[in-house]
């Protein structure tokens, strides 16, 4: 690792088979240029997908190793980063158990992906048990490699939040020094009952609820008083926060930056949308796939004109085509001087290239599983060593480690 920021990274993703251009560039790239700059921890979140697919488990083994091999296919560097799965790491299981004695059921039933996956998942019945945890397991992915930064999509900020709130909830019941409260509540008394109390109340909203605006009336309270020593200030802020010891280290939501890259149809590239190209998709379908791209409808003949802004290859050409390429599209395109198959195949020749070398890798790895395995070993047992030392620090805060 040429890691130089202290920062670790962890991301995840639930095996959702083969991976397409769509996840190359978005997450994958993003990824790809992380694990060059921070201790970086990437996943693939098998138990995850289970809350969703506990009744039909058969996809899964397959689709967990087929997305190894096209992390390992884009460049994703074992020696850069260390690449595992869930469930290898028991401990995961260990922090999201200990942690759901002290979930309020409260936050998570209002985490938004609950409600909006039920109803988008009619035909599957996730009144479970496993699926409103599933929050909860990824807090416990998270936390358990203190990781400071979480890639994700706009979709996953609700869970770093919620991971947020328990973590600055773990060091407030766990992470208090025994004479650290007496002290921080002799200082509130100084302040006059009344402010005494209503520093509790505050403190309370925040510690319990992570209500913010609480969090800064009462620093403001602490602030505007006169009579106490600057050390008592610093207790009460302290105290305030919950930040005497900290166990569990609050990470923030890095968001991939939107990928760019447009379905066949011109919409977002997605599986569920059937307009994709797959990593692995052989050349010659890349060429059939593109060549029966929709374009602009007005193009019915070669003498027609056409609008590029209207046509999904243009957006192909904005990611793979230089100014040249991109200025005789718009020339040719309007003046209807080019045709959409040789506008079209610049774009077939840029995604094959593309390709060739992720499939050669890909290849590599799918005729020697023995390699792929020795990889995934090795990550496995690096995330275990860290996961384990949080652990120990999590069992001891909790008076647990009698061993
Ligand atoms: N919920 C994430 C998704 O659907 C996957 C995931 C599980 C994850 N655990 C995680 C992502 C921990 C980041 C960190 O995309
Ligand atoms: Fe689309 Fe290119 Fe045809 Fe214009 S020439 S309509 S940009 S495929």
């Amino acid at each position: 690792m040429s890691a130089t920021n202290s920062q670790r990274v962890l991301s995840g993703m639930r095996p959702t088979g083969q991976l397409h251009l769509g996840h190359l560039h978005g997450v994958l790239n993003n990824w790809l240029k992380l694990q060059y700059e921070h201790r970086c921890f990437f996943f693939v979140a098998d138990w995850h997908a289970l809350t969703t697919q506990y009744d039909d488990t058969s996809m899964i083994a397959k689709s967990v190793w087929e997305m190894l091999i096209d992390w390992l296919a884009v460049g994703i560097n074992p020696n850069e980063a260390t690449l595992f799965i869930q469930s290898r790491v028991l401990e995961h299981a260990e922090l999201h158990l200990l942690l759901s004695m002290s979930t309020p059921l409260s936050w998570l039933e209002r985490v938004p992906t609950y409600k909006d996956q039920q109803l988008k998942l009619k035909e599957k019945d996730l009144t479970t048990y496993g699926f409103l945890g599933y929050p909860l397991l990824q807090s416990a992915d998270i936390l358990i490699y203190k990781a400071g930064l979480v890639p994700v999509g706009e979709d996953q900020i609700a869970h770093i939040e919620i991971t947020r709130e328990l973590a600055r909830r773990f060091n407030f019941l766990y992470g208090r020094e025994p004479d650290f409260e007496e002290k921080a509540c002799e200082a509130a008394r100084k302040m006059g009952k009344k402010n005494a109390n209503l520093y509790s109340d505050l403190r309370k909203r925040y510690q319990e609820q992570g209500d913010d605006e609480a969090l800064s009336t009462a620093q403001a309270l602490i602030g505007s008083q006169q009579n106490i020593s600057l050390g008592d200030k610093k207790r009460l802020l302290g105290y305030l926060e919950g930040d005497s010891k900290t166990i569990l280290l609050e990470p923030q939501a890095l968001l991939t930056p939107m990928s760019k890259m447009p379905g066949l149809d011109g919409q977002k590239m997605s599986k569920s949308y059937q307009n994709t190209i797959s990593l692995r998709e052989p050349p010659a379908q890349v060429e059939q796939k593109i060549r029966t791209m929709p374009t602009d409808p007005a193009r019915v003949r070669l003498t027609d004109a056409g609008d590029p802004d209207k046509c999904p290859v243009w957006q192909f050409h904005q990611i793979y085509s230089g100014t040249d390429v991109k200025d005789w599209v718009q020339q040719g395109c309007r003046n209807a001087t080019i045709g959409c198959i040789a506008c079209k195949q610049h774009i077939v020749e840029a995604v094959q290239a593309e390709l060739a070398p992720i499939q050669e890798r890909a290849k590599h790895y799918s005729e020697d599983q023995g390699a792929l395995r020795a990889v995934l070993s090795d990550g496995c047992e690096k995330a275990r060593d860290v996961a384990r030392e949080t652990m120990e620090e999590v069992r001891q805060a909790m008076g647990i480690a009698y061993r």
